[in-house]
């Protein structure tokens, strides 16, 4: 019986339907009607996921894109200058032209970076030095920044002679800047970036090239006072200028030790290096060696003292560059006397 109730009021529900003033609705008819009504409820979905893309792209995807951007940034350095060295301590001065890939030209704010040796690909145990970097505005495509006449006290001793030995040795050297940073662009928020950028360049490539020149003998030198002189040419393949005080080397030939060579005030700046050279050599033993007129010398560092201070690093990294010479001693005797 009840089953019969129901059907009565369907049945007076489906005539008050049909009762309505107009025909019955299409799909398309009952979306615009819902749409005309429900304008400002579609309003505002929209408004909100407008928001939440934006917001989206703002703090998630912005701060990715700046990281991207950063990582594809490299430094090419142009001009690397070490002065004024102590034991613990080194006057940098550095000039490099920043690449930057990325159309928009953010600003990095200054930072302390971490400068680490990198050895055929292997970032070293700890960091070398630690350099107060400053505020860098990066342009598209290449900008200049540099730091000049910084001194920074030696973080680890063994990093920088590894590095010293590594620049003076070898034909190409990689180090790397790390550090942790805030990256402002225009009005957008502040992003927290990962510096981390390698640079590769040239080293001094084991001296190569070394040579000695007008080459005297002075044979009424006293004892203990140089008895030889010339000039040490030395080629600098790099941008590096660096300061290595007063350097004594050990001569040598296939004897043992016959002598030791100083070069005062020992800079070398890129290019070609012509410096004074003196030295205090046994001529007698250098003449016992002789092979047809010529001698082979084996030259390798000693001390580097700069203002009374020992320079472990670079002394170590010129112990372990052995230049061998092939010196006309026959034509040089002649030449002195
Ligand atoms: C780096 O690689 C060179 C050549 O591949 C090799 O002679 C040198 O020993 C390597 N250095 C280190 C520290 O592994
Ligand atoms: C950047 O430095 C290079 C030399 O390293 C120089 O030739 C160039 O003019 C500089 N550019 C600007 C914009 O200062
Ligand atoms: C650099 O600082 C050290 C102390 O950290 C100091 O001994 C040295 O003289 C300074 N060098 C220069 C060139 O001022
Ligand atoms: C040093 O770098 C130059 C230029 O990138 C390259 O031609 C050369 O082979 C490199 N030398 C070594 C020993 O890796
Ligand atoms: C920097 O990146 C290199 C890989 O490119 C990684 O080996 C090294 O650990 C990173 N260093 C820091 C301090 O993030
Ligand atoms: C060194 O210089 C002398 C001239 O002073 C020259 O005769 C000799 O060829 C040079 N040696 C090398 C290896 O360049
Ligand atoms: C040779 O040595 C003597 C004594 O040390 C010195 O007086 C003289 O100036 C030297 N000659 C040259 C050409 O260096
Ligand atoms: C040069 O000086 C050394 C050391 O003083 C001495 O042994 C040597 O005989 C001297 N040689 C000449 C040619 O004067
Ligand atoms: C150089 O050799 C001479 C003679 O052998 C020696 O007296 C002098 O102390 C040596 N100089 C240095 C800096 O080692
Ligand atoms: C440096 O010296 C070498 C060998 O003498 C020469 O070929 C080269 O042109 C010189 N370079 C400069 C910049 O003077
Ligand atoms: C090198 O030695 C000379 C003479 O002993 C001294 O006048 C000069 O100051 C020394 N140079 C350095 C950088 O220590």
């Amino acid at each position: 019986m009840d089953s019969g109730g129901d059907s009565d009021k369907k049945f007076q529900t489906e005539e008050i339907e049909t009762r309505q003033p107009y025909a019955p609705q299409g799909f398309g008819q009952k979306t615009k009607r819902h749409c005309s009504r429900f304008w400002w409820l579609h309003l505002v979905i929209f408004c909100v996921l407008f928001l939440i893309i934006a917001l989206c792209l703002v703090y998630v995807g912005m701060p990715k894109i700046a990281q991207h951007d950063v990582d594809e940034s490299y430094m090419e350095i142009t001009a690397l200058k070490f002065l004024n060295p102590t034991s613990d301590s080194i006057v940098l001065t550095q000039e490099v032209i920043l690449h930057s890939p990325s159309i928009y030209t953010p600003t990095l704010d200054s930072f302390t970076a971490a400068s680490w040796l990198v050895t055929n690909g292997t970032f070293g145990p700890t960091p070398m030095l630690m350099i107060p970097m400053p505020q860098i505005h990066a342009l598209h495509p290449v900008s200049n920044h540099s730091v000049e006449n910084l001194n920074i006290t030696i973080a680890n001793l063994q990093q920088v002679t590894d590095y010293a030995t590594a620049l003076i040795t070898q034909e190409n050297v990689t180090t790397a800047l790390t550090g942790k940073t805030k990256l402002h662009e225009g009005k957008l928020p502040v992003v927290n970036i990962n510096y981390n950028s390698s640079s590769t360049y040239k080293g001094l490539n084991g001296l190569q090239g070394f040579n000695v020149t007008d080459v005297r003998v002075n044979l009424t030198a006293k004892a203990g006072e140089p008895n030889l002189s010339g000039f040490a040419f030395i080629p600098n393949p790099s941008v590096v200028t660096v300061a290595l005080g007063n350097v004594t080397l050990t001569l040598s030939t296939t004897k043992g030790v016959v002598g030791n060579s100083t070069i005062n005030d020992m800079t070398l700046v890129p290019g070609n290096n012509s410096l004074p050279m003196t030295s205090i050599v046994d001529i007698d033993a250098l003449s016992d060696s002789l092979v047809n007129g010529f001698v082979t010398l084996s030259i390798s560092g000693q001390s580097a003292i700069y203002n009374g201070e020992h320079l472990t690093y670079y002394e170590s990294a010129l112990k372990s560059n052995v230049l061998s010479l092939d010196m006309n001693v026959a034509q040089i005797i002649k030449d002195s006397s």
